[in-house]
């Protein structure tokens, strides 16, 4: 049995002096439910780590997470963060690939794999973001995108060392059309064939595959639902913590 993972991606928004305030509402809306069950994380900028870290780890075992890394472990690369840095503050987990990084910061799948390599060599956990764009679904190449960037990371990677996927259809990332839960099932069970392909079975059925892209507290448990959904990478309603308190509740609530 695969656990659940509720993942939050503020992307570039909110102040680290917002941090508490979000915290304790989120806290409200949980209340007395048991989550214990799931995992949950947040995808937070760098400025915020250090006050979430203090608001975080004291109440609840939630994870913090880069949005992105650097593919070196140190250099001259002004602006950049290593997985050094990031790990030296006692984080754990990282995005890589998100389609955002991939379309507006030309990260091409060699930049991508090298970033999940190294991740995983140093230690940290990556979520490696997938999908398609609506052109390419809807001109039937769909399996070749995912393959093609899939392979670029199954290749090179452990098969032995953690990796979490994000299935996020780029078409339904920020625009309110989600996948439907059958589409987005179909999506993940030929994820799970790349992964038994390139790294075997026991592999394959162990990978956990999140899927993103407008999910909200209406559509989540129809996606949460399905067999080979192990959990969600959730952009603008993570912003909102009485919405994101319904999806984490109703993610646990799903045995
Ligand atoms: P969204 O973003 O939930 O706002 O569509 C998801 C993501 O980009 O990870």
């Amino acid at each position: 049995m695969r656990r659940k993972l509720i993942a939050g991606n503020w992307k570039m928004n909110k102040l680290p002096s917002e941090v508490p305030g979000f915290f304790e509402q989120l806290e409200q809306g949980i209340g007395g439910n048991h989550i214990d069950n799931i995992d949950v994380l947040f995808a937070v900028p760098f400025t915020h780590f250090s006050v979430a870290k203090e608001v975080l780890y004291k109440k609840r075992n939630f994870a913090l997470a880069a949005q992105n890394i650097h593919q070196s472990l140190s250099g001259a690369f002004t602006g950049e963060v290593s997985i050094s840095m990031i790990k030296d503050l006692g984080i754990s987990w990282t995005l890589i690939g998100h389609s955002e990084r991939r379309q507006y910061f030309n990260e091409v799948d060699e930049i991508v794999s090298k970033k999940v390599e190294l991740a995983q060599k140093e230690g940290l956990f990556p979520i490696l973001c997938v999908g398609e764009t609506l052109t390419e679904r809807q001109s039937g190449q769909m399996a070749e995108v995912l393959e093609r960037q899939l392979a670029a990371v199954f290749g090179l990677c452990s098969s032995e060392l953690p990796l979490v996927i994000a299935y996020e259809p780029v078409w339904a990332i920020g625009t309110g059309l989600t996948a439907s839960p059958e589409q987005a099932d179909e999506a993940h069970i030929l994820i799970r064939k790349f992964a038994h392909r390139y790294c075997g079975q026991n592999y394959a059925e162990k990978l956990r595959i999140l899927y993103g892209g407008s999910v909200t507290a209406a559509n989540a448990k129809g996606l949460l639902g399905k067999a080979n959904i192990d959990g969600a990478l959730i952009g603008g309603a993570s912003l909102k913590p009485m919405e994101l308190s319904e999806i984490i509740c109703q993610a646990a609530s799903i045995r």
